[in-house]
């Protein structure tokens, strides 16, 4: 399948199940996972702060659990290939405090290691390279954490009913920012779509992304501005969602208000939808189309990801 074809059929990805947990029989939920599964918890956390659920959500991309990780949190292993190291290293860490993992992978080590220790396993497809599978491991960890089936059923719509408009959004976003590195400066409801835009830039298109989050980038990175032979060199995105804090969304304007006045027209991006998980999958889906389009103009394959592949394989060395 050809890489628009795979990013056509993105909303279908985007699927309910009743597996959903009782929250409230935990102190906390830790997602942990690397690269295009980790991303997945990053969003399925931020959804649960955004929903104000009452016990913190949080993601781990690294080897180590935090030390008050204990079985009384409810810790969700996420790795499509089920053979990233860290996240097996997060798994049987888990183990050893006593703590049965939920794991979301499509097999590999991880799917083994789960059944053995009698841990619940929630298959994906299997055939996709872990970012393009996005849809389906966001789906499951969201299914995991309590969305409703109405509030999924929304956003696949979503995505569907703006497809095209995404595709062709997401190509002219592409032609601008061809030439340059883009800076997507964030904000709390938006920085892990930020984060997915750098992903699906660095490796689909291999280009460099860097990405701030207001109100902190106030206190620092708007010095950098004053540096006109590096500030050329960029390309500034501001996103944000309609639900951000009314001061922050007043940061968002100012921010945009001090690059008009160097010069700058940044490009402005607000996710459409009836929720925040519509809206976020709505940017997500344009950061898809921009990435790929870009990947042509740049004359690479997106599917490609041999560095990222030759390091899995020299660290495995040393195993
Ligand atoms: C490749 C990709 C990578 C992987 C990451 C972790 O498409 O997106 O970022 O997701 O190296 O591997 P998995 O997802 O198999 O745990």
């Amino acid at each position: 399948m050809g890489v628009e074809e795979l990013l056509e059929g993105f909303y279908n990805q985007i699927t309910y199940e009743k597996i959903g947990k009782e929250l409230s029989e935990y102190k906390g939920v830790v997602f942990c996972g690397m690269g295009g599964s980790g991303i997945a918890g990053t969003f399925a956390s931020k959804w649960l702060n955004h929903r104000g659920v009452k016990i913190p959500a949080f993601v781990i991309k690294g080897y180590e659990l935090p030390p008050f990780v204990d079985n009384g949190y409810l810790v969700v292993c996420i790795s499509y290939s089920g053979n990233t190291e860290e996240t097996l290293s997060n798994f049987e860490e888990a183990l050893r405090r006593g703590i049965k993992p939920v794991c979301i992978t499509s097999g590999g080590k991880l799917k083994e290691l789960a059944e053995k220790n009698g841990c619940e396993v929630h298959e994906v497809p299997k055939g996709f390279q872990p970012r393009y599978a996005f849809g389906y491991l966001l789906s499951k960890a969201l299914c995991l954490v309590g969305i409703t089936p109405e509030e999924m059923e929304d956003a696949k719509e979503n995505l569907k009913e703006n497809l095209e408009k995404i595709k062709e959004e997401g190509f002219k976003i592409a032609e601008r920012l061809y030439g340059y590195i883009p800076v997507i400066y964030s904000t709390p409801l938006t920085d892990a779509i930020a984060e997915r835009w750098k992903g699906q830039k660095n490796e689909n298109a291999k280009t460099p992304l860097y990405y701030a989050v207001l109100p902190e980038m106030h206190h620092n990175e708007v010095m950098s501005w004053n540096n006109p032979s590096l500030r050329n060199k960029f390309h500034y995105i501001l996103m944000y969602d309609e639900k951000d804090y009314h001061r922050v969304k007043l940061r968002v304007d100012i921010t945009a208000k001090l690059l008009k006045d160097m010069g700058i027209v940044p490009i402005m991006l607000k996710g459409e939808g009836n929720s925040y998980l519509s809206r976020a999958l709505y940017l997500v889906h344009l950061a898809d189309w921009v990435s790929v389009k870009l990947a042509e103009l740049y004359g690479y394959d997106p599917m490609k990801v041999d560095t990222i592949e030759r390091i899995k394989q020299e660290i495995k060395k040393y195993e």
